[in-house]
């Protein structure tokens, strides 16, 4: 029998279910439920205990017991297996060929490395630094680095590449799963985490797919590489669709209906140990769409606590953003100004307990920022105050909260409601459709969707690249996902680079190119699910479009295309960046917060250089 056979024949989907929908009925020979994929006021969610089948009636979902942990945790059906088979009591075997995937021996030198550097923490002397300031310094329990299976990496260049290479595992695959570097020039590599503390990113099963990686306290001032550093894009880790300890929280989130997201991994893991455990990390930076998918599985609700500090505020109204695409509902806690979560926690649990349940809707958190800044007295000020406030206003998902704050906008400003709702209106209209929306669109609408000049840049860069693949290299090095225009360009552009970092760069004779046909079946064959229809119908696009615009172009010429256009995607990214910081410094100012505002002035200036830069280099084609 296969083992997926073996499984189902094993498990009762109606207690597989039930475990994510416990509001199962009895209806006759079937159990119903409220979808567990889509709002709604009637059930149209049905299992059959007899067929050992599943069918939700308002979206057009079903299937086996398979497909539902698929859907609902929206993984492959080899992590569905992965899932199961404990469930099922069944062992997965290694020599089994539905799991002996390259994903999975991915997987399993992530979980050896796991081990490997929690060992070392937990016992080496070298790593006595690293016990000291985890215990001590930051008041971490025995059992919470047990549970967060925090690590440590020795001073060395090749102690884990030997350990996994013992196992049967190649330089090749380490350096897959992020945890080797290769030497330039070379065909050998390097242990990427070197004399750091180690925690291990896991996804949503709590597979770990990458780490992140503190300096202790005692290297602080020598590190050149920064404060934490972090796997890179793999195929099993993409930044932007992992959340930092929602394996961990992802039960608690649902039965108390909320999650708490703030900034640092110590910081979640502090709330966790303090006992709140619905608790997740954005890791520095604001959510994206993907994540905040993942974790509206969960809770539509959502507490956030970002640093007072402008970096924060920043992350703060981006995330946001985001969040009101995804129609989430927001809090804001507030904590005393220079303390982050895990600092209040340790200092007063009693204050931090406090912030949480006080936490303000996201309007009134806008509103007391914005109130508190200007003078609306007067009528410049409430002009201001007007046009800092409505472009928020106008973004909530849902309309009858909208008139709640107009309302309360115009009481405020003591200003007729008629007026406001007019350039409410006008501001509506100027609001993108957001990124969250645009991936989550059906194919139908995405290709209606205009594409901006800056996407198509992209994709003229993207066809010059499989075009003239050995200018690749080049790209690379100057361009990263950032400055990738469009949800879709960017997953093309992450996946090339894993192709090409896993097949091509390596090659033993170093001069392999990046070929269409290879990295279609390469695409083909990633058993991860990553390659959608949408991937396959933007390369076949993308190798069109490079026919179309290039053919008989020289390399030299070509070339410079390429300089002019990563320029001019950089320059879009900057211009961005620019003018987010602008007004982040003109809000700051305001506040009359000068110190803040200094800072972003620099970071401001060093943006400008790398324009200027950018600019000398167009000169010199
Ligand atoms: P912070 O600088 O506020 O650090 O960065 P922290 O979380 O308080 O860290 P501890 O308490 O000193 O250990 C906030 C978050 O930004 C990301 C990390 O996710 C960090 O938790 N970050 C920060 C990086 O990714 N790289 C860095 O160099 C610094
Ligand atoms: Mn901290």
């Amino acid at each position: 029998m296969q083992i997926s056979e073996e499984i189902k024949s094993r498990l009762d989907i109606v207690d597989v279910i039930r475990e994510y929908v416990p509001n199962l009925k009895a209806v006759g020979v079937n159990f119903s439920a409220l979808s567990p994929f889509k709002r709604e006021k009637t059930p149209s969610f049905i299992v059959s205990p007899e067929k050992q089948i599943w069918h939700c009636f308002s979206t057009d979902k079903g299937g086996d017991v398979f497909s539902f942990i698929m859907e609902m945790e929206g993984v492959t059906f080899v992590e569905a297996l992965r899932i199961l088979a404990p469930k099922a009591g069944v062992q997965l075997k290694r020599e089994n060929p539905e799991i002996t995937s390259k994903r999975n021996r991915l997987l399993d030198i992530m979980e050896t490395a796991a081990i490997f550097y929690h060992k070392i923490f937990l016992e080496s002397p070298a790593a006595q630094g690293a016990r000291d300031y985890i215990y001590q310094k930051r008041g971490l329990t025995e059992a919470t680095v047990m549970d967060w299976q925090i690590g440590y990496s020795m001073d060395s260049w090749d102690d884990l590449l030997n350990v996994l290479k013992k196992k049967g595992y190649t330089e090749l695959e380490v350096n897959a799963a992020g945890l080797a570097i290769k030497k330039e020039g070379r065909n050998s590599f390097y242990n990427r985490f070197r004399s750091r503390i180690m925690f291990p990113i896991n996804d949503i099963n709590g597979n770990t797919v990458a780490f992140t990686a503190r300096v202790t306290p005692e290297r602080e001032s020598i590190e050149q590489m920064g404060k934490y550093i972090n796997s890179p894009e793999t195929a099993l880790y993409s930044k932007s669709r992992v959340v930092f300890g929602l394996d961990k929280a992802k039960m608690e989130i649902k039965s108390q209906g909320y999650a708490i997201v703030v900034e640092g991994q110590m910081d979640c893991i502090s709330c966790h140990q303090a006992g709140f455990k619905n608790v997740v990390a954005s890791s520095g930076t604001a959510f994206t769409g993907e994540q905040l998918k993942l974790l509206k599985r969960y809770s539509d609700n959502l507490k956030l606590s970002f640093d007072m500090d402008s970096a924060g505020q920043l992350a703060a109204d981006r995330g946001i953003r985001e969040a009101f695409a995804a129609e989430m509902n927001i809090k804001v806690i507030t904590l005393p100004e220079g303390k982050d979560p895990d600092e209040l926690i340790r200092k007063d649990v009693e204050a931090w307990k406090k912030a949480v349940a006080g936490a303000k809707h996201v309007m009134q958190y806008y509103f007391d920022k914005v109130f508190a800044a200007y003078n609306i007295e007067e009528s410049e000020g409430k002009r201001e105050a007007a046009r800092r406030i409505l472009p928020i206003i106008a973004r909530l998902p849902d309309r009858i909260e909208q008139d709640h704050w107009l309302k309360r906008l115009a009481e405020k400003l003591q200003v007729n409601e008629t007026a406001l709702r007019e350039t409410l209106i006008a501001n509506q209209a100027k609001i993108k459709p957001s990124f969250a929306k645009a991936t989550e669109g059906k194919p139908a609408e995405t290709a209606l969707r205009r594409e901006s000049r800056e996407e198509k840049l992209t994709q003229s860069l993207l066809a010059l690249t499989i075009k003239f693949p050995s200018f690749f290299e080049y790209i690379v090095n100057r361009l990263n996902l950032d400055h990738i225009f469009g949800a879709d360009n960017k997953s093309f552009y992450r996946n090339l680079i894993i192709y090409y970092n896993d097949n091509v760069s390596n090659s033993d004779n170093g001069r392999k190119e990046i070929n269409y046909q290879e990295f279609r079946n390469w695409l083909a064959n990633q058993p991860d699910g990553l390659a959608n229809d949408g991937l396959f119908r933007l390369l076949e696009k993308i190798v069109l479009a490079g026919d179309r615009d290039f053919y008989g172009l020289e390399s030299d010429k070509a070339k410079n295309e390429i300089i002019r256009i990563i320029i001019a995607l950089k320059e879009n990214y900057l211009s961005i960046r620019r003018n987010e910081i602008s007004r982040l410094i003109e809000e700051l100012e305001k506040d009359g917060q000068h110190a803040e505002a200094g800072k972003l002035m620099e970071e401001l200036k060093r943006l400008s250089d790398e324009s200027t830069e950018n600019i000398s280099e167009l000169e010199n084609i």
